[in-house]
């Protein structure tokens, strides 16, 4: 069983798609969750979980130091695997050499990285949006991607229902890419990841 260390810095719906899956024979667990920032409501659903939820605040910090700091934390709650649950800042090489990173953006990556990736879409004029899920590198939403998902763009859409119609898709790339990460079925062949499959996985997200 993986320990999952979960970063966030708002809501928290993606780390609740987590920790709704993590149960039975689901291949993983949440072990902790930080937040870099206080009070938001991500804390209040690991804490409703039964899960320990820490705030590492970044204000006032080098990159290498909160990198180390963060590094510190999920060490000591014995962190397998690090999942990126709408946190928004960007991590060093320092930290992402500890572990396999996953994080979950709401755009077609390489396609609108950083923050509003669906009303970057959207503005664009675009007329499929989606989301990715993909192992961090050094970059802003790069790194190899484990999985997409397209999602249409109405002529009446906003900002937030395309961001909306995209969440659920997010929901359901994270969890699998968890599961298949935790597995060890992740293999990384220069810039792409190839994954193993197994026997009646459902394959409509690659
Ligand atoms: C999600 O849409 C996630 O994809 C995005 O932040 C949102 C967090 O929502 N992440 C990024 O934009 C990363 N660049 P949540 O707190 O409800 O999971």
């Amino acid at each position: 069983m993986k320990r999952v260390g979960v970063l966030v810095s708002g809501r928290g719906s993606n780390l609740q798609a987590l920790l709704d899956a993590c149960t039975g024979d689901f291949p993983a667990r949440v072990a902790c969750v930080v937040s870099n920032i206080a009070g938001v409501y991500a804390l209040e659903r690991a804490t409703l979980a039964g899960v320990p939820a820490l705030v590492c605040s970044h204000r006032g910090k080098e990159r290498s130091a909160y990198d180390a700091e963060l590094r510190a934390i999920l060490e000591a709650n014995g962190v397998d695997i690090v999942c990126l649950a709408g946190f928004m800042r960007v991590l060093g090489p320092g930290f992402l050499a500890g572990w396999p990173v996953i994080n979950v953006h709401p755009a077609l990556l390489p396609a609108f990285p950083g923050l509003h990736g669906a009303g970057q879409a959207l503005a664009y004029g675009v007329t499929q949006a989606g989301a990715t899920v993909h192992l961090v590198d050094e970059g802003t939403d790069t790194g190899p991607i484990l999985g997409q998902a397209t999602v249409p763009v109405l002529d009446d859409d906003t900002e937030d229902s395309l961001a909306a119609r995209i969440l659920p898709f997010e929901h359901r790339l994270f969890v699998q890419a968890l599961r298949q990460v935790a597995e060890g079925r992740v293999e990384v062949v220069g810039r792409r990841a190839r994954i193993a499959l197994r026997t009646g996985e459902e394959r409509w997200m690659r």
